[in-house]
């Protein structure tokens, strides 16, 4: 693909990912929001902050399954968007469910596990979309960023748990979700154990591979 191509296609990303927060926008002007309009608009954005959460957890298997770059490079756009999208989440609770009343947050934080969940995920992803710049990447080191990167599956996990718990019968979604998750998890884990060549380099080295079987 040619870098003119990658960046339309990059620009077409980006404007994709505003469409849902345009269309509430919209339907919110308009008065299409239902007979709860705070529901809708909590609900709504939840539903694509964990949207863009998961999907941004399956861009590096996606990368290496296709033995192509272009979806790991949308990593970073996506990962930013789920924060986007929790960040609104979040405002409207405070702000249009809570009032901003701070004795009756807390209360509701430490009371309800669903919300308990789900500000533990807003505060995990925290750190990650503030060191998301290439600028924090190069401060931090590539090892150390990618260790604190790895936050990101715990942020997500309690973004399904949230989801999980506040969902009264049909838990459909959170299943799939925590589905997805899991196999994400479990690919990554995989990935990072030691190849067979990786353990012989290593063995070779020690000078051990002569005396011991092929794993
Ligand atoms: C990573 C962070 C989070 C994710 C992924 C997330 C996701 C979701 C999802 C998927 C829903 C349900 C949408 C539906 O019913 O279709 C939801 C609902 C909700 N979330 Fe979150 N959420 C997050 C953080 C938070 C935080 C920090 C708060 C508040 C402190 C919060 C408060 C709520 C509330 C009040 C609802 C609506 C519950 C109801 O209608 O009964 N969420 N969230």
């Amino acid at each position: 693909m040619t870098e003119r191509n990658r960046r339309i296609l990059w620009f077409v990303v980006f404007i994709g990912c505003l469409l849902p927060a345009g269309d509430l926008l919209y339907r919110a002007f308009t008065g299409d929001l239902g007979a709860d309009p705070v529901e809708t608009l909590i609900r709504t954005t939840g539903d694509w902050a964990i949207k863009f959460l998961v999907a941004g957890l399956l861009l590096t298997p996606l990368t290496r399954i296709l033995k192509n770059p272009l979806p790991v490079r949308f990593r970073r756009m996506i990962g930013l968007y789920a924060f986007f999208y929790v960040c609104i989440h979040l405002s409207l609770y405070l702000g249009l469910d809570q009032g901003l009343d701070v004795p009756a947050i807390v209360k509701d934080v430490l009371k309800r596990p669903y919300i308990t969940f789900g500000m533990m995920a807003f505060l995990l992803l925290v750190p990650l979309a503030i060191t998301s710049t290439r600028k924090m990447v190069a401060r931090l080191g590539p090892k150390k960023w990618r260790q604190l990167h790895r936050a990101v599956y715990v942020a997500a996990s309690f973004g399904v748990i949230h989801y999980y718990l506040l969902v009264k019968l049909d838990i459909t979604w959170p299943l799939i979700y925590g589905t997805i998750l899991a196999v994400a998890l479990l690919w990554r884990v995989w990935q990072a154990l030691p190849r067979d060549s990786t353990i012989r380099a290593a063995k070779s080295k020690s000078g051990a591979t002569k005396s011991v079987a092929p794993l």
